[in-house]
């Protein structure tokens, strides 16, 4: 039998508004479990992009996170009081 323990509970911000996470996650699955499915925005169209390989082979998943663009989120584990952002576009820095 497979046996998954989570980890201990961390507070991230996504656009400001905590939410809930686990040590062990990436920011993609806590993410996902917390309902949000749009990550960014793509650069002509403004079509919403989100998690589609989870392996950190097609870039779909590109945010801001801590004030760093293109960001991988089904790659970057999630820590305590990261601040996560939708990206538009190619993503800009400060
Ligand atoms: S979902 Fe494909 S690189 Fe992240």
């Amino acid at each position: 039998m497979l046996d998954f323990s989570r980890g201990q509970s961390l507070r991230f911000y996504f656009e400001g508004r905590p939410l809930t996470g686990y040590e062990g996650e990436t920011v993609a699955a806590a993410l996902v479990a917390a309902g949000v499915k749009v990550f960014g925005y793509s650069e002509k169209q403004h079509r919403g992009r989100g998690f589609f390989c989870a392996v950190g082979k097609c870039s779909s998943c590109l945010m801001e996170i801590d004030g760093r663009p293109n960001v991988m989120a089904c790659m970057e584990p999630l820590r305590e009081g990261m601040r996560v952002k939708r990206q538009e576009g190619r993503g800009r820095l400060p």
